[in-house]
């Protein structure tokens, strides 16, 4: 299994002050920075867009893990890989052309990586395994910060690292020091974390996680 990573989830930082928030939680032991990108139609939400992610890549030293909760991703591509995102994953949930919008992502010079709702089959997204640099497991439906832990998608955490021992496999939300535990024993590597991470002492929250 590839090493263990933590990817605070910037959502739940303090928007006012995101230059900041972002050096508090490199220097807190980041090892990505997770960006929810949110279209208002893929989710009801609306958060943040290439404009802000430019922001962010000012400062950040950590690369940016872009979550692209979007009905028509590959429209973005080139305005987020401008705006200096690191990796690009979408849902094999969208609109997309899947196999031809993560080739454009790679071809953009970004890391392509594929998303799957909690319901989701890992079957969706195995044509696909060979061409992607991680693979994310929603653990929660994807929209807001906060809530609770779906434990079925372990079932399939393990199924991916089972096909995929190398790859980078992400779990995303409802992420703390017991839930970290158990994705991390079903084969997740790379944590993302928005509410646990920034409702306490970051350099603590984010220990906790990388010792369950
Ligand atoms: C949910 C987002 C998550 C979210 C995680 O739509 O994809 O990244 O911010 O937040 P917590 O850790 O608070 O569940
Ligand atoms: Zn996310």
């Amino acid at each position: 299994m590839p090493a263990l990573k933590i990817a605070p989830s910037l959502l739940s930082c303090d928007f006012a002050r995101i230059g900041e928030e972002v050096r508090a939680i490199e220097a807190a032991g980041a090892d990505l920075l997770h960006v929810d990108v949110m279209d208002a139609h893929f989710v009801p939400n609306l958060t943040i867009g290439p404009p802000v992610v430019a922001a962010i890549k000012k400062v950040a030293t950590k690369p940016l893990d872009c979550h692209l909760m979007m009905t028509d991703p590959q429209r973005y591509i080139e305005a987020f890989a401008k705006a200096g995102a690191d990796y690009l994953t979408i849902h094999v949930e969208c609109n997309a052309p899947i196999g031809e919008t993560l080739a454009a992502i790679r071809k953009a010079g970004v890391k392509p990586g594929l998303v799957l709702n909690p319901d989701t089959s890992l079957d969706a997204a195995r044509p696909w395994l060979d061409q992607i640099d991680m693979l994310l497991v929603m653990s929660v439906w994807p929209g807001f910060g906060g809530q609770k832990f779906i434990a079925k998608v372990l079932e399939s955490v393990k199924a991916a690292r089972a096909a995929a021992p190398n790859l980078d496999i992400e779990i995303d939300g409802g992420i703390n020091e017991q839930t970290a535990k158990e994705a991390i024993a079903a084969g997740a590597n790379v944590l993302v974390a928005g509410n646990y991470v920034f409702s306490g002492d970051y350099a603590q929250r984010i220990k906790s996680l990388r010792v369950a």
